[in-house]
């Protein structure tokens, strides 16, 4: 039986990888960072499962580090943990290299010294590429594993930096070490201060009021509920299903050599096209409900991501299950079951779901 270990095993990607695992016949051991609330609600499923254990850690404190790897000896370590919202870089920039940068290199010393054997997977970005493109054979703005990097935030930086490190112990001390550069992905589970998740909570928050306001004046309607505020509406990112990358992951620790990989769904679809595609689901058109708040747009902002994820379907075999349209069916149809179990528990109709997507400097 292989171990596997799992730091950020807590957040989206994690909460998809360690199931993944544990039904590939994997044990599985999953990091989190102590808090003072619980912050593994995402594993409820699996929790106490025979084959599956928590273990509190940090990436800042290289003790905590070494002492896992070195007492757990995986056969793989997934390094999913982050300071991952790059909008919250620009304004904690610091923490961001001490996670992103520092955590890895902890990470890649204790395994150099514990654990050599472990093939290392590090969670790499398309924000890597930052404002850079190729030019396809059709002449659309893309990135591959040739495309130059050029970074637009501190998060880009502090990942960047990580990524050149994975290669560097791969070279020099011959680790099995690899970085998947992926491309954003989301699910129901996916934090809700990232631009999807927020705009499918407060769609299915806009369905239960329009519901329940059935039969007032649409100006009514309108009037009594606050409108969703976005920063850039304009940027176009490539979208996919965090269970289609998890599965990639895997399959480039299963490689005979250990290589980086671009991991994309080879589209790309601006954040209009998402709130069209999700306020369309409800019947509403986004124009409506939408306004700009300075506060959200970024200092710096990566404004075209689109992927080529040919290397890793040739080489590999991957391809993704989901479509653009099947996920934000499948994000906004959660949340609206989410709401209404919230609604049937709680007095008020406008508790935290709805009201959490209104929060600053998401
Ligand atoms: P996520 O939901 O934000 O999960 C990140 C996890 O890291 C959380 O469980 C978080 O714990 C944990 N963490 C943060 N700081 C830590 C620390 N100092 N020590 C230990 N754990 C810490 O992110 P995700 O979407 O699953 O993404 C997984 C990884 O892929 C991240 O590295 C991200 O940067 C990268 N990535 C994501 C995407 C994407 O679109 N999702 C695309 C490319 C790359 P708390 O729950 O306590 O905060
Ligand atoms: N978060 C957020 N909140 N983004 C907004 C908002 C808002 O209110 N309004 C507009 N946006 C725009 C952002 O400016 C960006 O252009 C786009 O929506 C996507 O933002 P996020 O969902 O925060 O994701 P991201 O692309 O910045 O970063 C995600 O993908 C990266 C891979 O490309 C994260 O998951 C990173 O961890 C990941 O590396």
């Amino acid at each position: 039986m292989k171990t596997a270990l799992i730091f950020g095993a807590g957040g989206q990607d994690g909460s998809y990888l360690a199931p993944f695992l544990l039904n590939r016949g994997y044990r599985v051991v999953g990091v989190h960072r102590r808090s003072s609330n619980d912050n593994t609600g995402r594993l409820t499923e699996i929790k106490n499962g025979y084959q599956f254990s928590l273990l509190e850690g940090d990436l800042t404190d290289s003790n905590s580090v070494s002492n896992i790897i070195s007492s757990v000896g995986p056969d793989e370590i997934y390094n999913l943990a982050a300071q991952s919202h790059v909008h919250t870089s620009f304004h904690q920039p610091e923490l961001t290299f001490q996670v992103n940068t520092i955590g890895v290199l902890h990470i890649l010393e204790s395994i150099r010294k514990h654990s050599p054997r472990s093939k290392f997977y590090q969670a790499s970005t398309s924000e890597l590429f930052g404002v850079a493109y190729d030019l396809d054979a059709q002449g659309r703005r893309i990135q591959d594993e040739r495309t130059v990097f050029a970074p637009c935030s501190p998060y880009g930086c502090a990942k960047l930096a990580a990524h050149e490190l994975v290669n560097v112990y791969r070279t020099s001390y011959q680790l099995s070490c690899c970085a998947g550069i992926l491309f954003n992905h989301e699910s129901p589970r996916r934090g809700e201060n990232f631009v999807t998740r927020k705009i499918t909570k407060y769609v299915a928050a806009l369905y239960h009021h329009l519901d329940a306001t059935n039969g007032m004046t649409k100006r009514a309607a309108k009037n009594g509920f606050p409108m969703l505020k976005l920063g850039n509406t304009k940027s176009a990112r490539d979208w996919s299903h965090a269970k289609d990358m998890v599965r990639a992951m895997w399959m480039m620790l299963q490689a005979e050599t250990l290589r980086d990989y671009v991991v994309s769904s080879n589209e790309s679809h601006t954040v209009e096209d998402f709130l069209d595609r999700a306020f369309r689901i409800i019947g509403q058109d986004w124009r409506n409900w939408v306004e700009t708040d300075k506060d959200l747009l970024r200092p710096m902002e990566v404004p075209h991501l689109h992927g080529s994820s040919r290397r890793i379907c040739q080489e590999l075999g991957w391809t993704p299950d989901y479509t653009f349209d099947g996920l934000v069916e499948e994000m906004v149809t959660h949340d609206i079951e989410e709401f209404q179990r919230g609604v049937d528990s709680s007095e008020s109709p406008l508790r935290a779901p709805m009201l959490k997507t209104h929060l600053p400097a998401a």
